[in-house]
């Protein structure tokens, strides 16, 4: 298994960040990643049509072989990663703990803002999880999801995107957080802006690159990283729909050449 593929996945084109993380700093691993850009967006949908998408795209995954399994999706992980932990015995990791850990360690004053999609802050899974590790934390949570259209768009340091980001940083400014949790796919391409906003002060957890530590230290435990390390290992994209728009948008998120990206059909 040590030279099999890690399969990566998301809803759409933004778990690409994650596959960009991961690459960078694992270079020798071959990456296979399926964006569900025919059922895209995830952020808005019920727990249990997120579950079936994500059984779906996990046993293809098992099909190519992968040796683990990344949710790069911040709302397929709230809602389906202990429905995957159950079902397949290889390792899956979800992007929500790993942010959590690194806002765990980034927070002095214990304030701690979280953004992301509507389904993963009405989850509370991010803010269970920091309560649980450290029950005097003073969280302010909230739903951002304009934002996974502006930077599709690539509006990111635009005008209209700062007065957007004024309105939803507004609580957790009140609240003075000195940790924001950026809890989407998507939100790392707006660390710059925000950084611009919150100033120094402010931490920003980006959850792409927290995830790629979590996967080498996971491969490092289970003796499963490659055994070439000097290698460069592959990087393999599915989609569920193909479009220019996708295309486009992948080199972008992946900040290289995306390669031959091929089609996927996802059944059940
Ligand atoms: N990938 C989703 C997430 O990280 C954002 C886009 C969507 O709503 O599907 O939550």
């Amino acid at each position: 298994m040590k030279n099999a593929p890690i399969g990566i996945f998301d809803s759409g084109v933004g778990g690409l960040t994650v596959v960009r993380a991961i690459h960078d700093l694992l270079p020798q691993e071959d990456l296979i990643y399926v964006g569900d850009t025919a059922r895209f967006p995830y952020g808005n949908k019920s727990p249990a049509t997120i579950i079936r998408y994500a059984q779906q795209i996990t046993e293809f995954l098992q099909k190519q072989g992968v040796k683990l399994v990344v949710v790069a999706c911040n709302t397929a992980t709230v809602h389906g990663l202990a429905a995957l932990r159950e079902q397949w015995a290889l390792p899956v990791l979800g992007v929500v703990q790993p942010g959590v850990d690194a806002a765990l360690e980034a927070t002095r004053s214990g304030r701690v803002g979280i953004i992301g999609t509507v389904g993963t802050i009405q989850s509370k899974a991010y803010q269970q999880a920091l309560l649980q590790a450290r029950p005097e934390l003073h969280i302010t949570a909230s739903a951002t999801p304009l934002l996974v259209s502006l930077v599709e768009e690539d509006w990111l340091q635009h005008a209209a995107t700062q007065l957007i980001l004024e309105e939803y940083l507004a609580p957790h400014r009140a609240a003075q957080v000195d940790t924001l949790v950026l809890g989407c796919t998507h939100y790392p391409l707006l660390k710059g802006l925000i950084g611009q906003m919150l100033g120094p002060e402010v931490a920003l957890v980006d959850s792409a690159e927290n995830m790629a530590r979590a996967v080498a230290e996971r491969l490092r435990q289970d003796d499963l990283g490659h055994s070439n390390s000097k290698r460069v290992g592959t990087i393999q994209i599915y989609a569920s729909d193909l479009s220019t728009q996708f295309a486009n948008l992948a080199h972008r998120f992946l900040g290289r050449e995306a390669g031959t990206i091929e089609k996927v059909v996802l059944t059940d």
